[in-house]
């Protein structure tokens, strides 16, 4: 089993993967840190101001064509994982579940306004005019739709193991 996490910044995708990995025992991984680890910086915003940000996405790209075989696994995507039709398809590859945690742009600037670490949510009209860009590819390539606004992880988690049992 592969299952794939993607929404906007702020979702719950790296906080919710190991929740879920754990009560589904795979194993789980996260996108950004295996970037990291690619790049020999300290953090992604080091990335972005250093490099720029097509580098990242290069290293985005690579990171998820190291997963196309990965197996029993929890995916932890960044939120611009959908801006490369590539990296949809490495990470479907091998029937990869793809997994949206959906929330409103007002709950994810709540739980990232003091969380400096993200370059693209620096400003939130930006951050809102990408947010609205790509919801409805989100939408678009998910196998499954959860809301995220109002459930803790626990739920969440309970919520997402039901989803992709039943189909
Ligand atoms: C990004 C989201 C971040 C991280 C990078 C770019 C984006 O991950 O990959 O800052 O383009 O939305 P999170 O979604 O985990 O914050």
């Amino acid at each position: 089993m592969k299952i794939v996490l993607v929404g906007f910044m702020g979702a719950g995708k790296t906080r919710l993967a190991p929740l879920l990995a754990q009560k589904l025992r795979l194993h789980h991984v996260e996108m950004d840190d295996m970037i990291l680890s690619r790049s020999g910086k300290q953090t992604i915003t080091q990335i972005f101001e250093n490099e720029g940000e097509a580098y990242f996405r290069k290293l985005e790209t690579e990171v998820a064509g190291k997963l196309v075989d990965s197996d029993d696994v929890v995916i932890a995507t960044g939120g611009g994982i959908i801006d490369s039709e590539l990296n949809i398809q490495h990470l479907k590859k091998g029937g990869g579940k793809i997994v949206y945690l959906e929330s409103s742009f007002e709950r994810l600037r709540e739980r990232v306004t003091l969380d400096t670490s993200r370059p693209l949510f620096r400003n939130p009209k930006t951050a809102r005019r990408l947010f609205e860009q790509r919801c409805p590819r989100y939408e678009k390539i998910a196998d499954y739709k959860i809301s995220s606004d109002r459930k803790t992880p626990e739920e969440l988690c309970s919520a997402i193991s039901k989803l992709v049992a039943t189909k």
